[in-house]
């Protein structure tokens, strides 16, 4: 029997944003660990030649989301470079500070959807150019979170809520443009994992690890290496059947 489990990237090319710290670090090496090249993109460029230096498979690729030049140039370079684009992970992301929506700062919140949600649509567009021209489809991967499907507050976060559930409805907008030409665009929702996004919920066994046991099915935060299946099912032939989902991995943190 054949089994439709192919989890390898071998030959594919793949962009990830956010790929200087936390998730974005690790799917990096994920993706490049089952055979993809991978562009790894974020602001602070020493960082990512540090994560180049683990394989020679990632290339550290300079650039700030919120500039719509640097991210078509992005996907210019995967193509200058490795003559092709098949996967495009969608995972920079910023935050607002906890703040009741009544004082939040309209600047600050246009900037966190323009990092979480815009950014994603002007990549995810750029390349699909360029898969549409490849004919051989592509896989979108958008690092949505649990608050694009529920409320963020009590941690009241009015932008990252609001970026994260306009990216949860562009993922089933996109994916349903664009699959006659078989290009899949998909949404991972993790629920709490320590970065340096929530490092402030983890500091010692304090309200914040308190809140995210509580509010957890399984009573306690995810390890990143959590993510690596999910990824690898909407990335690779494996998933290939999948297409306009979110697929939450967040302990059951939704399932209430
Ligand atoms: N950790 C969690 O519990 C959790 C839960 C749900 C969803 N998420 C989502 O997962 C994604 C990754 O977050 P993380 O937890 O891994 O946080 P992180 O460690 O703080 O990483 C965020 C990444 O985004 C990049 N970034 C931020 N602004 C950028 C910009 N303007 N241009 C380019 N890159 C930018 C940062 O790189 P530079 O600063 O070097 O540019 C960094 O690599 C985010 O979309 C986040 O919302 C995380």
């Amino acid at each position: 029997m054949a089994l439709t489990t192919d989890f390898r990237l071998d030959g594919r090319v793949a962009i990830v944003t956010g790929a200087s710290s936390g998730i974005g670090h690790r799917f990096s090496q994920v993706l490049a660990e089952q055979g993809a090249v991978v562009l790894a993109a974020a602001r602070r460029v020493d960082r990512l030649e540090d994560l180049a230096a683990t394989s020679e498979r990632i290339h550290a690729a300079a650039c700030d989301v919120a500039d719509d030049a640097q991210l078509e140039a992005l996907v210019e370079r995967a193509v200058a470079d490795h003559g092709r684009i098949d996967i495009v992970v969608n995972n920079a992301g910023t935050t607002d500070a906890v703040t009741p929506a009544e004082h939040e700062d309209p600047a600050l919140f246009r900037h966190v959807v323009d990092v979480n949600m815009n950014a994603c649509f002007v990549l995810a567009a750029a390349a699909a150019r360029q898969m549409i021209v490849q004919e051989q489809g592509g896989s979108v991967i958008n690092i949505a979170s649990v608050h694009g499907l529920v409320a963020a507050a009590p941690n009241a976060q009015a932008a990252y809520a609001a970026s994260k559930g306009g990216l949860v409805n562009l993922t089933r907008e996109l994916a349903a443009q664009w699959a006659k030409h078989r290009i899949r665009v998909n949404a991972i929702a993790p629920g709490y994992f320590e970065t340096e996004l929530t490092e402030a919920m983890f500091v010692g066994e304090d309200a914040g690890l308190r809140y995210i046991r509580r509010n957890t099915l399984l009573g306690r935060p995810g390890e990143l290496a959590e993510l690596d299946g999910p990824l690898l099912l909407l990335a690779s032939d494996a998933g290939t059947y999948i297409t306009g989902q979110t697929i939450a991995v967040d302990g059951g943190w939704t399932a209430r």
